[in-house]
């Protein structure tokens, strides 16, 4: 089975539905740990109901980003862990953790890369009219929100959409492809 490391800042509904692609067999994989840089995170209270240990990385204690990626380097190696695995993690980072994980950090975005690359990226195609949207999830090159595409999905997006629903629905999305995306990326590494 894979080691996970997940990275995450926020709600954590992707790290629930990877953990959920687990416990349904539909993944053979184990989240070793989860890091986390905003205390007050959900994705930390999920963490400790699914039993996977967390560990806290604010940010704020660094001086710089190099320094919080040598922190974090240093979790993940501690967990043993075969590939990184990015969830709603809204730092950038350095060259310091792609080459401790080369070709093994994948990052999950919401929109159709390369469009709408960067932070807002919904309001961002909204804010550009387009009819389709979705999400994708891509190998982690040091340019934001870069590297090559493992696999993406797609959705409609409605006139009467606002940044909330069509959300939603890239989020259904995400749920259901970044397991797959996971299998994939370490299949094709293997290859
Ligand atoms: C996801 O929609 C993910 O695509 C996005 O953050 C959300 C996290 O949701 N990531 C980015 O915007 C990265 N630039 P979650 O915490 O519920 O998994």
């Amino acid at each position: 089975p894979l080691r996970l490391g997940l990275m995450a800042s926020g709600n954590g509904s992707n790290l629930a539905a990877i953990a959920n692609a687990i416990a349904a067999g539909q993944l053979n994989a184990s989240i070793a740990v989860l890091i986390y840089n905003q205390p007050e995170a959900r994705v930390a209270q999920r963490a400790e109901q699914l039993g996977i240990p967390a560990v806290l990385l604010d940010h704020r204690a660094f001086p710089n980003r190099e320094l919080l990626d040598a922190a974090i380097i240093q979790t993940l190696l501690q967990a043993e862990v075969d590939w990184v695995i990015m969830a709603g993690w809204m730092r950038r980072v350095t060259q310091v953790l792609i080459a401790a994980f080369p070709q093994r950090i994948l990052n999950i975005h919401p929109s159709l890369l390369p469009s709408f690359p960067g932070l807002r990226a919904v309001e961002q195609a909204l804010k550009a009219g387009v009819k389709i949207s979705g999400c994708t999830v891509h190998i982690v090159e040091l340019a934001v929100d870069s590297g090559p595409i493992i696999m993406q999905a797609a959705v409609p997006v409605w006139p009467n959409d606002t940044a909330p629903t069509l959300q939603a629905r890239i989020q259904q999305q995400e749920h259901r492809i970044y397991p797959q995306a996971i299998a994939l990326a370490a299949q094709q590494s293997d290859e």
